[in-house]
């Protein structure tokens, strides 16, 4: 690759080829090289993609969905990703070696994967090791690195999704007297909680800080959360719910467990995305739904269910930044570098850590 295409990658920035074309001309090309590729080709699309791209995916689904659908298709030679970067390293680890995984823009990363880097966790590890011994098994959101999933995967614990965090945080405390749970303070509290788990038994750790930080007695302490979380769910307040029922009594309000928990115990039902759509579809006409959830995907839900009233649960609500990177344009040039023989944007997880990221995977996907 030249030094300008390699920038070109890097940025996000596309070439005039793309952007000068209409968006009618873009679908067409799109479709054409969907038609071209055929079965060599597999896009799957997370749920808070845009509609833009959403119209092109192969498989649309939550986390969970998306990391057991990847590991299942053997024969698409290129999978284009259309969602943020950890969900395509897990692509890659799940997939064959033949198989390259492409995301269409490097920046869609993921604030709260960002939140826990490797190196933080080590030395969290070796710190909360010193003060509990080996009475510890991580388990981390697959919202992270491949580097901390292989981490975890070396250390005996496992992957988890918002679908399945109560199996996998029960699954967990049979084995081992404590958990950490990396990297999203909300997911993990929100989940401990649910399953009994008291306020005194659970401690944050701070990774800039490098510190646990604890009301109860260190010897009580059941469940570490990891001090990250999601910028997009954090913004959903209590004042969001109290405004909701006070102007719509009637309404029922449903989060995402990334929402911080005082949000959470306040909303009348919570659950993962597949939870939340599924929960909207099986609802009765003409019922009342205030969403906490990425923004795409509420807009989504109200176009698909006229027959409901649908808000979302904070009106100044905006998508995900980072998966918003994920736009038409984007996904264009990413088949057209395939049609070229030059793929870019190809995510590889290195063989060293990829076992290990595996394992943890595979501890999940057993119990899914
Ligand atoms: P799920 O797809 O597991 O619900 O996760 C939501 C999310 O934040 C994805 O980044
Ligand atoms: Fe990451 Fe939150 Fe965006 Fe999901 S919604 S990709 S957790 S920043």
């Amino acid at each position: 690759m030249g030094l300008l295409e390699e920038l070109t990658a890097e940025t996000g920035v596309l070439p005039e080829t793309i952007t000068a074309l209409t968006k009618e001309e873009m679908e067409n090309r799109v479709r054409e090289i969907k038609r071209v590729l055929g079965k060599k080709l597999f896009i799957p699309g997370h749920h808070y993609q845009k509609d833009e791209v959403i119209q092109f995916a192969d498989a649309i689904g939550d986390s969970l969905q998306l990391a057991q659908i990847s590991s299942q298709n053997q024969e698409a030679d290129f999978i284009v990703f259309c969602g943020v970067h950890f969900m395509a390293e897990t692509a890659d680890i799940l997939t064959e070696e033949h198989q390259q995984v492409i995301l269409p823009d490097m920046r869609a990363g993921c604030s709260m994967a960002d939140m826990a880097d490797i190196f933080q966790t080590e030395k969290a590890w070796s710190s909360l090791q010193g003060l509990f011994g080996d009475t510890i098994i991580p388990l981390t959101y697959v919202n992270s690195t491949a580097a901390i999933k292989s981490f975890v995967g070396k250390n005996g614990g496992a992957t988890v999704t918002s679908s399945n965090a109560h199996k996998m945080v029960e699954w967990a405390l049979g084995e081992k007297e404590r958990i950490l749970f990396l990297p999203d303070q909300h997911l993990g509290r929100n989940t401990a909680a649910d399953l009994g788990v008291a306020k005194n038994e659970m401690a944050v750790w701070d990774p800039i800080r490098n510190e646990l930080i604890t009301d109860g007695k260190p010897e009580d302490i059941k469940v570490i959360l990891w001090k990250g979380h999601c910028s997009v769910h954090e913004n959903f307040t209590e004042k969001n719910i109290e405004q909701v029922r006070s102007t719509h009594p009637e309404m029922k309000i449903i989060v995402h467990p990334e929402c911080r928990r005082e949000v959470v115990e306040k909303s009348d039902m919570n659950g993962s995305t597949k939870f939340i759509i599924e929960t909207i579809e099986n609802a009765p006409k003409g019922s009342s739904w205030a969403i906490g959830t990425e923004m795409n995907l509420v807009k989504r839900l109200i176009g698909q269910h006229p027959d409901k009233h649908i808000i979302s649960l904070n009106p100044y609500m905006c998508p995900c930044l980072t998966m918003n990177r994920i736009d038409l344009p984007h996904l264009l040039w990413s088949l057209e570098n395939i049609i070229d023989k030059k793929p870019q944007n190809t995510i590889k997880v290195g063989k060293d850590i990829s076992h290990f990221a595996m394992l943890a995977l595979d501890r999940m996907l057993a119990r899914a």
